[in-house]
């Protein structure tokens, strides 16, 4: 019997990118899976999930086989994650892990940041974190059970230029993860953020984050930024791939992780080693 059978697992930002690979690898490993995505594209946003690409998740999913539902949702509403909470209750009676993974990046120095800029990355980042969570802790808290896994990052705990917005919307993510783990350790319900650096997504892969990293050049590849994202970890790593981010989200969803609650579990080839934090 695969290591989730029976279970059931909720990703949000489940369209494309980490989203996809965590609710595929948890179908893999016998859970029934809900994704949802907002499927829409903020202006001042890195390129986010299609409708198309939810539901090339959804037919992934049934290609392996699993149970399983795709829905069009704001992490930021609370009505929409209810109604992604309740619709996974209804079908399958349990919400055993609950990822609360969608996120955006819009850099910037902040001299120059948008009103924009800042509400769509608080807002997806931090906001939607904490409104989809609320959303399933009702749930875990009746079945005194359960594993919320929120993504945070290798930035949260630093400053750094043209990061100001993602930076304390992912410090955020933190502060309400290691909150909320004290508020459920009596129950039995653990919570934790994934803290990754780079990770090989659109977020990273993009011309304007490109750009950034290499404003000596007009149309930056990434081979030009390669060296440059690698210099940021003592490892001297570009990026992760998918399945490196997964690995830690398995383990804090597993059973050899029920004693782990209210940690930030650092994937980034040492650079969370200069974090005084
Ligand atoms: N790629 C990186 O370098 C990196 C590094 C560290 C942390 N992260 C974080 O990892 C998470 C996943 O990002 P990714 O790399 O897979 O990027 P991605 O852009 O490929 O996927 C993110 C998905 O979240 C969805 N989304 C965004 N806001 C939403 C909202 N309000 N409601 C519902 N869905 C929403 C997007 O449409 C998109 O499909 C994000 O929280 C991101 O901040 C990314």
């Amino acid at each position: 019997m695969s290591e989730f059978s029976g279970k059931v697992a909720l990703v949000t930002g489940g369209a494309k990118g980490q989203g996809r690979n965590h609710a595929l690898a948890l179908a893999e490993a016998g859970a029934r899976v809900g994704i949802v995505d907002v499927c829409r594209q903020f202006d001042s946003c890195a390129p986010m999930g299609t409708e198309e690409d939810l539901r090339t998740t959804e037919a992934m999913l049934k290609e392996r086989g699993a149970e399983c539902f795709a829905m069009v949702g704001d992490t930021r509403s609370s009505s929409d994650m209810r109604r992604f909470v309740d619709t996974a209750r209804e079908r399958w009676g349990s919400v055993d892990v609950f990822v609360a993974n969608a996120g955006v990046a819009a850099f910037g120095p902040v001299a120059e940041m948008t009103d924009d800029m800042w509400d769509d990355v608080v807002g997806a980042n931090l906001t939607g974190v904490a409104t989809s969570i609320r959303a399933v802790v009702p749930v875990m808290k009746e079945q005194r059970s359960g594993r919320i896994i929120a993504t945070s990052s290798s930035v949260a705990r630093e400053g750094g230029p043209n990061n100001a917005n993602y930076a304390a919307s992912k410090w955020g993510v933190i502060g309400f993860v290691k909150s909320l783990a004290i508020e459920l350790a009596p129950l039995g319900v653990t919570v934790n953020a994934l803290a990754p650096m780079s990770v090989s997504t659109d977020m990273c892969h993009n011309d304007k984050t490109y750009r950034l990293f290499r404003p000596d050049l007009a149309d930056p590849t990434e081979d030009d930024v390669r060296d440059t994202f690698a210099s940021l970890n003592p490892m001297r790593v570009p990026w992760l791939e998918l399945e490196d981010v997964t690995a830690g989200l398995h383990y804090l969803a597993s059973e050899s992780g029920r004693y782990v609650t209210g940690a930030s579990l650092d994937i980034a080839g040492g650079w969370n080693a200069y974090h005084s934090a």
